[in-house]
């Protein structure tokens, strides 16, 4: 991080940075300039809205940004012709915009943005976050994201802090001093939520058969979607886990309260949790809240491979929305549509291979549509991607089962997976073997 200058009148400097948004906008938006935004709960609120109020005066602007959970204004379609979109993960607010080409995807494993940033391949001009407002000594909190923002704010010429008391006060790294930022832009809106996904019966399946390839001890890497939730909620009878994950979500909050999630046996950074952002209800921001054992660090120092192999007995749990018979998983594309993004995945399927006793498993129901699509296929559908690789790929679970395809031949793992189809596609995808 760059080093501000840190002496004690800070409280004066504060007030000389308050300003409007819109007048933080105009000290510092220049034409052209590529803004960048903090990834979920991180991303400002204020702030967008005043750029969208004075899109007419601001041109040739780039706006680039990871998960929006909340608003963003920015992605009204009557400001396509406003402001250049990149989005580096496809989530519920920027799903249209990238379906209609308004906006453009940009894959990338989540541990390489703060990379990007750092060595120049992202160029931002103007970086905007939330933090919780200072403490005694000027030091405000980046909250419950961390992510990337400290690589993307050491890469702009300016910095714009939104301060909201909303935004809990966690036990993140690197801290920012109000003297690190350019402007500070007082909110006060709530800090965007999602609801606790409601396992069913399919998911509560699956959550069994993966909670059979759990040993106590494990460290647990939960991905994003209904099944890695589902997944936690079957664990209750496991012992001394430990959390590493790019996310933290509620599921994990009620393993921690039972005891069940100690952190006791993890081999790196024992006795904490340590995430890169949280998503869910305020009930977990609160649970993150001034707890010294939640720790939240940029995105490098948690999901890069080789730090996250340094858990023994790691187990990456991640979702999909197609897996074919080699074993390719497509976590991102519905045809040629880019519905979500790579995020962590490939990060912690690596991870998990490289870790003592480490796996990955990759949970899915065995079909979509209400039952009318197999989820397992001889092929990914046409203009889908691969996101984890047969080569990487180790444990599949659905609602029949869990196999193992890591060292089998194509026609073996082909077998294993229509084991583990929905019976109503079996013969089907026999015929196809490849
Ligand atoms: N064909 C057509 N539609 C499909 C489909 C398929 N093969 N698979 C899923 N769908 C539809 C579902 O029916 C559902 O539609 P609905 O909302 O109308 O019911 C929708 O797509 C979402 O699928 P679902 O499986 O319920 O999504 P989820 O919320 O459980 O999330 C992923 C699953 C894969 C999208 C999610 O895990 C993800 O975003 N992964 C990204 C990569 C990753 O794992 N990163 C690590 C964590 S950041």
């Amino acid at each position: 991080m760059k080093k501000g200058d840190t002496g004690v009148d800070w409280k004066t400097r504060f007030k000389d940075k308050v300003v409007s948004a819109e007048e933080a906008i105009r000290r510092v938006v220049r034409p052209g300039d590529v803004i960048g935004g903090a990834m979920t709960c991180g991303f400002p609120q204020v702030i967008p809205e005043a750029i969208v109020e004075h899109a007419e005066e601001l041109s040739g602007i780039t706006i680039l940004h990871g998960i929006v959970v909340g608003n963003a204004p920015h992605y009204a379609p009557e400001l396509a012709d406003h402001f250049k979109l990149r989005n580096i993960f496809v989530f519920d607010a920027t799903r249209a915009a990238i379906k209609e080409g308004r906006a453009e995807y940009i894959p990338m494993y989540f541990y390489e943005m703060a990379e990007c940033w750092r060595n120049g391949v992202w160029k931002t001009d103007v970086s905007m976050m939330q933090v919780s407002p200072p403490d005694a000594d000027g030091y405000m909190s980046l909250g419950i994201t961390v992510g990337y923002t400290p690589a993307m704010m050491d890469a702009s010429r300016a910095v714009l802090a939104e301060v909201n008391p909303n935004m809990p006060r966690t036990n993140c790294e690197p801290i920012i001093h109000v003297s690190q930022v350019d402007y500070l832009v007082e909110g006060d809106r709530p800090v965007p939520t999602i609801p606790r996904s409601q396992p069913d019966e399919v998911s509560q399946a699956i959550g069994r058969h993966v909670a059979g390839l759990i040993e106590d001890g494990s460290t647990l890497q939960i991905g994003i979607g209904a099944i890695p939730d589902a997944v936690l909620s079957c664990l209750t009878e496991h012992q001394d886990l430990g959390l590493h994950t790019e996310m933290f979500s509620d599921g994990a909050v009620d393993l921690l309260r039972k005891g069940v999630i100690n952190n006791s046996r993890k081999s790196y950074l024992p006795h904490k949790s340590v995430v890169t952002f949280l998503l869910g209800t305020k009930e977990l921001y609160d649970y993150a809240d001034g707890n010294p054992d939640v720790v939240l660090l940029p995105v490098e120092k948690v999901t890069h491979p080789v730090v996250i192999a340094q858990n023994d007995k790691m187990v990456a749990i991640n979702s999909a929305l197609q897996v074919d018979l080699y074993g390719q998983v497509n976590a991102e594309t519905i045809g040629n549509l880019q519905f979500s993004g790579v995020g962590g995945q490939v990060d912690f399927v690596r991870g998990a291979t490289l870790s003592r006793g480490g796996k990955s498993i990759i949970a899915l129901p065995s079909t979509a549509a209400g039952g009318k699509l197999s989820r397992i296929v001889p092929y990914l559908d046409h203009g889908s991607v691969v996101t984890t690789s047969r080569c990487d790929v180790h444990y599949v679970a659905t609602e029949y089962g869990a196999v193992n395809l890591k060292g089998k031949s194509v026609r073996e793992r082909a077998e294993a997976l229509i084991s583990i189809a929905h019976p109503q596609f079996r013969d089907e995808l026999a015929r196809a073997i490849p």
